[in-house]
């Protein structure tokens, strides 16, 4: 039977369970997909523990998971773009950590062959989070840009995506963090009391955006270091958005076939890193989640549901059965 990261009580992730669920069926203008890799966010703990059950509340058996890559396993009626066999990058919110998932064929897009599952899967959300990001602050070349938490998820992409756009990248981390920032040629700064400080002296021509990806006062350094509202972007401080107007695009408003597609094409160049911390299989999703919310991931964990040594009989299983 194909499996299901479910959970049917709000809590840490102990509540979270394998499923053993049936096969679903692609209805018209959707695709059924394998899945062979799912990432983990830890922006999915927030809704699992309940903290959003006012606004999004589970409907329980709760699935869990938003990203994913997989084989194109059926298709439903009208969908032509694909064919049984096609590797994917797709976006399916509270659903994705499944071996088999429904998606509408709008929202996936064609993998590049050439990169690897575990880069492909996390480019629908924390990909598509960090291009969101930086074209809110629309970096300029010779700019100084500050990206925090800039050695995770969302981070470490969009301090790559400044780069690319020809600005001077500094990204806040641990002092453990500081040669993998360089690695990224970025400018390492650590993040906690004296920051301010800190910023001012490694960016003595002033600061021109502002890529916030932790919350916890970043906008406030911002504001005070002299950086224009509208040149900050925050994913995580919706007090920092209404007090001082500063922006708060993110995966929501950006998400696209063609946005995923970009940066696809620019990992598949060797443009673009998503750096992966850690794969853990399927049954160890508590595990996964556990290490995801002490919120020290250097760029992703992802849950594998298919075995690297598997990967090729099941894509010739799923493309026999065409
Ligand atoms: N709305 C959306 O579309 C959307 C999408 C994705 C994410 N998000 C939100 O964006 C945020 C970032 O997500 P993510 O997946 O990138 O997180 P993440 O990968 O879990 O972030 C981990 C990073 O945070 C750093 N960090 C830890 N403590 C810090 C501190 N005090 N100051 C600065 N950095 C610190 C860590 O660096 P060290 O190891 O060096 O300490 C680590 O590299 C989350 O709040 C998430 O919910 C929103």
């Amino acid at each position: 039977m194909p499996r299901a990261v479910k959970f049917s009580r709000y809590g840490g992730p102990e509540v979270l369970e394998i499923h053993e669920v049936p096969r679903p069926q692609p209805g018209p203008g959707e695709v059924l997909v394998r899945v062979a890799v799912a990432p983990v966010n830890p922006g999915e703990a927030g809704i699992r523990q309940g903290v959003f059950a006012d606004i999004w509340p589970a409907r329980f058996p709760e699935g869990q998971g938003n990203d994913f890559a997989g084989w194109v396993a059926a298709l439903g009626a009208g969908v032509d773009d694909f064919a049984v066999g096609d590797e994917v990058i797709g976006y399916l919110p509270r659903a994705a950590q499944a071996d088999y998932v429904v998606s509408p064929a709008a929202d996936l897009t064609p993998k590049p062959a050439d990169i690897t599952w575990e880069s492909a899967a996390p480019l629908s959300a924390v990909g598509v989070t960090a291009w969101a990001a930086v074209d809110a602050v629309r970096p300029e070349p010779g700019e100084t840009v500050v990206v925090s938490a800039a050695a995770g998820g969302v981070g470490s992409i969009a301090a790559q995506l400044a780069r690319l756009r020809g600005a001077t990248v500094i990204g806040t981390a641990g002092p453990h963090n500081a040669d993998f920032l360089r690695s990224l040629d970025v400018v390492p700064v650590q993040y906690g009391p004296g920051l301010a400080d800190r910023l001012r002296i490694a960016a003595p021509q002033g600061i021109d955006a502002y890529i916030d990806t932790f919350g916890q006062g970043n906008v406030d350094i911002a504001i005070a270091l002299g950086v224009r509202p509208q040149r900050i972007n925050t994913i995580a401080d919706g007090r920092a958005v209404a007090r001082y107007g500063v922006r708060s695009e993110a995966q929501e408003g950006a998400f696209s076939r063609s946005v995923v597609g970009e940066l696809a094409a620019l990992v598949a160049k060797g443009l673009l890193t998503v750096p992966i911390s850690a794969v853990y299989p399927l049954e160890q999703v508590q595990e996964a989640y556990r290490q995801v919310q002490r919120r020290h991931t250097r760029g992703k964990i992802v849950l594998s549901l298919v075995a690297e040594d598997q990967r090729s009989a099941v894509a010739d299983q799923v493309r026999s059965q065409a």
